[in-house]
């Protein structure tokens, strides 16, 4: 994985930026989001806020890094771009998190079956937005769980054979626009767990195959149950910002 994987690895190295505000990471029901306003992660790390790609006047709400040069690792509305700035991102009645535009029709939804009565959104100076329940603290929905082209630590890509579902990457279109591309990067539980990089649904690159489960590169290959594997990564050196897209 180090060697084939290695030239879609961005490594951003800047020291000392975070610096100490008491910006908000929170939206509570009641609240919302306009167009101009941000959510800050604890640390300072992350921010959540609407923002326009280069050379675009479309809208999408995103998380990227808090951080002059505009780093977006996660877009929610990544479909349905907006063509203004009068769309707001708040809790719903039902205890999903939605953006509204300016007709207040859903543009994008967590799209959470069972209602939350209670809820509110943390941006996680992780990079991951989560979706709390407030009666039990328990998380309802992640965006780590929902991945764009962006695989941050401690974030796992996985394929679940048990309930059918992928945490997958999928590339961007262009730079000027966030809608789905042609190439997804997935991990294949098949037998032994291998890395994919598909494009429009063929084999364009792989790895390996993983002959064991554990730690290889600082990544950790596991899974829950058989048929299942997922794939995490954590940093030695924390003043090194880095992740793959
Ligand atoms: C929601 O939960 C929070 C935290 O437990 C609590 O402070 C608040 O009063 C609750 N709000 C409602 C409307 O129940
Ligand atoms: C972490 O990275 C920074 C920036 O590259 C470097 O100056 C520092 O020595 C590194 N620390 C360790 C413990 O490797």
């Amino acid at each position: 994985m180090g060697i084939r994987f290695g030239y879609f690895v961005l490594q951003l190295i800047f020291s000392c930026f975070f610096t100490n505000s008491s910006a908000i990471d929170t939206i509570k029901a009641n609240e919302s989001l306009a167009n101009s306003e941000a959510l800050i992660s604890n640390g300072n790390r992350f921010k959540l806020s609407f923002f326009s790609p280069p050379n675009s006047s479309r809208r999408y709400l995103g998380i990227m890094y808090n951080l002059p040069v505009m780093t977006v690792v996660w877009v929610a509305n990544r479909n349905k771009p907006l063509n203004d700035s009068s769309a707001t991102f708040q809790i719903s009645s039902d205890g999903n998190l939605v953006i509204l535009d300016g007709r207040k029709e859903i543009v994008w939804s967590t799209n959470i079956s069972s209602s939350v009565a209670n809820s509110s959104a943390v941006l996680l100076d992780t990079g991951n937005l989560v979706l709390q329940d407030n009666s039990n603290g328990a998380y309802v929905w992640e965006s780590f769980q929902h991945a764009s082209d962006s695989w941050l630590e401690k974030m796992k890509i996985g394929t679940y054979l048990r309930n059918n579902t992928k945490n997958m990457l999928t590339s961007w279109t262009s730079p000027d626009d966030p809608s789905p591309g042609s190439f997804t990067f997935t991990i294949e539980p098949s037998g032994i767990p291998q890395l994919f990089v598909w494009k429009n649904g063929k084999p364009y690159i792989r790895s390996g195959p993983f002959t064991r489960r554990g730690y290889a590169y600082g990544t950790f290959v596991g899974g829950d149950s058989p048929g299942s594997s997922d794939i995490t990564f954590t940093l030695t050196n924390s003043s090194v910002l880095q992740y793959f897209f």
